[in-house]
């Protein structure tokens, strides 16, 4: 049995192995200050512009140190420089208020905003063949991206995404007109509505999966989750995206994986 780390070539996850994700957003973000400093922007705007784009970047990083040490690497290296001294006091919190308002903590704590690649989805109502006016639900859809993939797969299914940040809500609505996009918890959302609930989470998120889609999914109904392996259910089959990824699939009744014991009996 494969593990979700062979499952494919190169995901988004390897190519942003750590310190990486680090890496870039510094990097990004002293690169955005000074391309804006140098085409005349004053102090202060360029700092928050590049500030934004720093904590933009914290979404790359796999757990909560990581993010923070991502996100406050540019303000406080901007800091040690004495560059700060000229700068509103505010400039320090209108990044941090944007951030709050794209990402907010719940989110935090599941995904970051990778979205579906363009053509991964090809193929799959062959594997997963759904009668006309199915529900389907894009369990955290992001920007929509997922949600346009699914539309064009199943043109007859009746599309729904749900998204805890409020503007990615209101960019998927007009991204994807065929769904119907709300903002919501996908953890407080009832999947046992959907003939498949698609996910793109974390790893961590899967065991959480796992038990929700195994108490709420009626028999019949398919847990697709890209990339992500379900560690304890055994699929029904996989789908090999375009781009080499695996969607896993699973069907309920969700069959478990046996237990092994500390010592492997
Ligand atoms: C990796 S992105 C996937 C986006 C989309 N499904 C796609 O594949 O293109 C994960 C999304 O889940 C959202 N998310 C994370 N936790 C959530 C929660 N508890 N409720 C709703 N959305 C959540 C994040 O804000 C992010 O937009």
């Amino acid at each position: 049995m494969r593990s979700s780390s062979d499952a494919h070539p190169a995901g988004p996850a390897d190519a942003l192995r750590w310190p990486r994700p680090a890496l870039l957003g510094w990097g990004g973000a002293w690169a955005a200050f000074a391309a804006l400093v140098r085409v005349g922007a004053p102090t202060w705007p360029a700092f928050a512009a590049a500030a934004l784009l720093g904590t933009m970047a914290a979404m790359l990083g796999t757990t909560r140190w990581r993010r923070a040490l991502i996100g406050a690497g540019f303000p406080l290296s901007f800091a040690a420089t004495g560059l700060a001294a000229g700068l509103t006091p505010w400039a320090w919190l209108l990044p941090l208020a944007v951030l709050a308002l794209v990402y907010p903590l719940r989110s935090w704590t599941d995904a970051p905003v990778f979205p579906t690649p363009r053509g991964a989805l090809a193929g799959l109502a062959r594997r997963v063949p759904l009668a006309p006016g199915a529900r389907v639900l894009d369990a955290g859809c992001g920007l929509g991206d997922a949600l346009r993939e699914l539309a064009r797969e199943y043109p007859q299914a009746r599309l729904e995404g749900v998204e805890w940040s409020l503007p990615l809500t209101l960019l998927a609505a007009l991204r994807c007109r065929s769904a119907q996009v709300r903002r919501a918890d996908l953890w407080a959302e009832d999947w046992s509505r959907f003939e498949l609930v698609y996910l793109f989470q974390r790893p961590e998120s899967m065991a959480r999966a796992d038990a929700k889609a195994s108490a709420e999914l009626r028999p019949g109904a398919w847990l697709a989750s890209l990339e992500f392996e379900a560690a304890g259910l055994e699929p029904e089959t996989r789908h090999r995206c375009a781009d080499g990824r695996v969607l896993w699939l699973y069907r309920a009744p969700l069959r478990h994986r046996p237990t092994r014991s500390p010592t492997g009996s």
